[in-house]
């Protein structure tokens, strides 16, 4: 089974093909980071003027790629949500016309839930319960997951999500846009020792997160060190700000491993891609008696192909949408009861 699966929520124009769910005959990520850079910042407005310019070529692109004929396509998987409104209704309209021409069912992704089941794309498969954590520039949050489709809030950032938390501490210190990777760079020559930075909200029982304050300390440091004419020690900062956000998410995971006694851990979702938060999960899955199972980082940042995973279990169930589907800013999702 053929699938055409796409990705608008946020600043990246994706498309998937996948066969069966799982295997990738392409996928296709068209960046806006350029677009974006001198703004510092996701332009809501420019985003979705874009996503209209690359929506049709990549489409043609991408089934060029995987060598699929769109009458082979069965089924298309766009994300509905969450994420800006106007990325998501490009996207959403494209699948919707795709979807009416062709007569082939349309299947509405959240897009938190395909991060997770990313981890499905790797040849080495998780087994449920699982637990995942999702840590990207729009999003920080721990599920406990039953199924495909099935899964449970444990605890979600109070404010800032992490990433967002790297990329305002990049644009703070000039570094540019977005900054998750360039201070994971820097920090690689930083001792993470040097600055002390508070670990928010590390009490066992709370498996929510907040970011701000730590953000806000990486600021005041900042600040006072400009105000007296004192150099800022770039590399040092990184690397103690990554160290301090690793800490917190690596903690609060085991926590909710343990509070669950599940033995599958899934992270995904951009800040996944982070070196220091791979290794660190890397030590503790071998210290800790739990599987890890950590997509390639091409699959963590924004793609469409775990679009297509997540529409492809849809598909199975028979969980179509209709052509009244609509777009969503945020998602509410049920909390874990135990
Ligand atoms: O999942 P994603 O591509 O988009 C959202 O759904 O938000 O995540 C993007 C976020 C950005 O905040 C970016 O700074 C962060 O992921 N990120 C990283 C790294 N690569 C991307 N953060 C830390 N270390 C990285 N290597
Ligand atoms: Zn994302």
């Amino acid at each position: 089974m053929k699938l055409l699966a796409l990705e608008t929520s946020c600043d990246e124009t994706a498309f998937a093909v996948l066969e069966d769910g799982e295997k990738v005959c392409a996928n296709l990520v068209a960046s806006q980071e350029e677009l974006h850079r001198r703004f510092g910042g996701i332009v809501p407005e420019l985003a979705s003027r874009r996503h209209m310019e690359l929506i049709l070529p990549l489409a043609q692109e991408t089934l060029k790629e995987a060598q699929v004929r769109l009458d082979e396509i069965e089924a298309v998987a766009v994300t509905n949500g969450p994420g800006l409104i106007g990325s998501l209704v490009i996207g959403v309209s494209f699948a919707k016309a795709l979807s009416y021409a062709r007569g082939i069912p349309l299947l509405a992704v959240d897009h938190i839930n395909a991060h997770f089941l990313a981890a499905f794309l790797e040849e080495e498969k998780p087994s449920f319960p699982l637990v995942a954590l999702v840590v990207s520039g729009g999003h920080t949050a721990l599920f406990y997951v039953k199924d495909y489709l099935e899964f449970y809030l444990l605890g979600q950032t109070r404010d800032d999500a992490a990433g967002e938390a790297f990329d305002k501490v990049a644009k703070l210190l000039g570094l540019g846009y977005p900054g998750g990777r360039i201070i994971s760079r820097l920090a690689e020559e930083g001792d993470p020792e040097r600055i002390p930075l508070p670990r928010p909200l590390l009490n066992k029982d709370v498996f929510d997160f907040s970011f701000s304050g730590l953000k806000t300390a990486v600021v005041n440091f900042v600040n006072d060190l400009r105000r007296k004419g004192l150099p800022v020690p770039v590399h040092d900062l990184c690397a103690s700000f990554e160290k301090a956000v690793v800490e917190v998410l690596v903690t609060k995971t085991l926590n909710a491993l343990k509070f669950t006694g599940v033995k599958n851990l899934v992270v995904a979702g951009g800040v996944a891609a982070n070196k220091r938060l791979r290794q660190t999960l890397r030590e503790e899955a071998a210290k800790g008696g739990f599987r890890l199972f950590l997509p390639r980082p091409a699959y963590c940042t924004d793609n469409a192909a775990m679009v297509g995973v997540c529409g492809y279990h849809k598909w199975r169930r028979r969980a179509f949408a209709d052509l009244e589907l609509d777009v969503y800013a945020r998602s509410h999702f049920p909390r874990y009861q135990g």
